[in-house]
């Protein structure tokens, strides 16, 4: 195990930040998706050129935060991002999800956005620790959001105001 290092994923990470993924959709607990990805499917992620981060421990990548657009019809939203993080089973609660959210809100910030906002299950407290130690206001809760596997879902709305907006 060694130092966390933050850097600015690449084609080469695809494969790494499908694994991670999938492991958070077998979870139940992260996400309405419920079809696994492939690699492929996260290099189209990378060609449609929004912010995402990797975390590698030891060389091998073990989280992502990515920011893909809120609302990409509405030009107005061009600086909101519906962001999401993901770490690997075996890696979490050691830091490197808070990493992930750090670098990506500076790429993002550099990158000129005002605002990360995401939706959390309620009963994802790993998740809404995460962002309440990183400074996310919760705004309130969508009421039966969508069904998961059959199942109503809550959701929890966060933002985090950044950049020009934070100040
Ligand atoms: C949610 C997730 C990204 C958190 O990443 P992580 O690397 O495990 O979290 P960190 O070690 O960086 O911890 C960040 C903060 O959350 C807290 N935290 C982490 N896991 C926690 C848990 N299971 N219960 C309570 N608090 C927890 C930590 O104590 C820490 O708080 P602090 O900064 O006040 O000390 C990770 O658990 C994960 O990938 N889960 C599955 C996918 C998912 O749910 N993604 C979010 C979708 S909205």
């Amino acid at each position: 195990m060694g130092e966390f290092v933050t850097k600015t994923a690449t084609t080469g990470d695809a494969e790494a930040i499908a694994r991670i993924y999938n492991e958070g959709i077998e979870d139940g607990l992260a996400t309405f998706e419920t079809e696994a990805r492939s690699g492929a499917d996260m290099a189209r992620w990378l060609e449609a050129g929004f912010p995402l981060v990797v975390v590698e421990d030891g060389g091998a990548v073990v989280a992502w935060a990515s920011a893909p657009p809120y609302r990409p019809a509405r030009a107005a939203y061009a600086g909101v991002a519906d962001f999401s993080v993901y770490v690997a089973r075996d890696a979490r609660g050691r830091g490197a999800g808070r990493l992930a959210v750090e670098a990506l809100v500076a790429e993002c910030e550099s990158r000129g956005y005002w605002k990360l906002v995401s939706r959390i299950f309620p009963e994802n407290v790993a998740s809404l620790a995460l962002c309440r130690s990183l400074g996310f206001r919760e705004v309130g809760v969508y009421r039966r959001h969508a069904k998961l596997r059959g199942e109503w879902k809550d959701t929890v709305i966060v933002e985090l105001l950044i950049g020009e907006a934070r100040a």
